[in-house]
């Protein structure tokens, strides 16, 4: 099957695009990474080698760039990514770091180890790269690759593992191909992957917690903090406070899904070109029906409206297509009972 993620990319960013994306492998020398880089400077998405596994990356501040990233993943859900960035510098526009993250930054980076942090004030990153949330995930790669592209390209990027949605992640360029080929626009091959398994993942949001083992040990962790790590599980013995882990954003005004028309009190999340009147505001997360569109608005919009203090939030019907599955799951979840 092929999915035209390109269907309707504004004409001012790109010119008119094959159903089928024509998927270019380069050998990743000093050509192949400006090429790169002014692909990702155009909104596509480009597969690129890091010491862990190979990413496929976005520019993280061009909102439809990473909406076309989940749809050519084929990711049932908007799962927040990991912006890639040079250095500290770098880092430091995106997150907030306190002593730990300090300390575990200065150890590990460049490497495969990726800080959850809050994010910085002005953080340039696209909400839907964050699902919406406050904090952040960032690495610093180690790879000459990734290092050149990031600095090349001077923004940051963000960047899953460049597989199928469920497949596992790739540590050569071939397999890449086989899981992408058609479906993004460049590879650059840097030859097989030196760690071959994903970055460990630590969050520093109050007490640090290991939230997926990966290519630095848990013990080379808690030696450069001084202290053992929690664990994202709860042991038992020491439960997370709540909400310290908060796993998806979720509006606190209540949402009325599925809606076709709008009662006094409620605003609207409309999609398409037919909104019914009456909001007391309404935002459109596409006027054209665009599920690109609407993916890179949705986190903004409900943003945006929860904090009106409205009685509830009716959304209008998102077809299940394409990325509308992703944008489903996340309004069910976010219109969810919570306890
Ligand atoms: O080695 C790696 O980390 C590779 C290379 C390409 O850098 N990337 C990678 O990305 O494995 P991905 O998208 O496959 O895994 C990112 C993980 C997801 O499990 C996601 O839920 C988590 O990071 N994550 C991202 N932002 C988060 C946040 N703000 N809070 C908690 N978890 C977060
Ligand atoms: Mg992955």
């Amino acid at each position: 099957m092929t999915v035209n993620i390109y269907a309707d990319r504004s004409p001012r960013k790109r010119p008119k695009l094959p159903v089928k994306l024509a998927t270019r492998t380069l050998n990743a020398d000093r050509d192949a990474v400006a090429a790169a880089a002014r692909v990702l400077g155009e909104g596509g998405l480009v597969a690129f080698p890091t010491e862990t596994v190979y990413g496929l990356g976005a520019d993280a501040t061009d909102g439809e760039a990473v909406a076309r990233l989940y749809a050519a993943k084929g990711r049932p859900r908007f799962n927040p990514l990991i912006a890639h960035v040079a250095d500290m510098t770098a880092a430091r526009e995106l997150a907030r770091f306190n002593a730990d993250a300090k300390a575990l930054a200065r150890a590990f980076w460049p490497g495969p180890l990726t800080l959850v942090l809050p994010q910085a004030r002005g953080c340039p990153v696209a909400e839907l790269a964050t699902a919406g949330l406050d904090s952040i995930a960032v690495r610093v790669p180690d790879h000459p690759v990734a290092q050149s592209i990031l600095k090349v390209f001077g923004r940051p990027i963000v960047a899953p593992s460049a597989n199928r949605s469920g497949h596992v992640s790739p540590t050569t360029a071939a397999h890449v191909q086989a899981d992408l080929s058609g479906r993004i626009d460049l590879i650059l091959d840097g030859g097989p992957t030196s760690v071959g398994v994903e970055s460990t993942i630590v969050a520093c949001l109050g007490v640090p917690t290991l939230l997926r083992p990966g290519g630095v040990s848990r013990a080379a962790i808690e030696r450069a903090l001084g202290r053992p790590l929690a664990d994202a599980e709860p042991s038992g013995e020491a439960p997370l406070a709540p909400g310290m882990l908060a796993s998806h954003y979720a509006p606190k005004t209540p949402l009325r899904l599925n809606a076709i028309s709008v009662n006094p009190g409620e605003a609207l999340l409309a999609f398409g070109p037919d909104a019914p009147k009456g909001a007391a505001k309404t935002l459109n997360l596409s006027a054209s029906g665009d599920l690109v569109e609407a993916a890179a608005n949705l986190f903004s919009h409900l943003r945006a409206l929860d904090a009106g203090g409205f009685t509830a939030i009716a959304v209008m019907p998102i077809p299940y297509e394409s990325l509308g599955d992703a944008i489903n799951d996340r309004l069910a979840r976010a219109a969810a009972p919570r306890p």
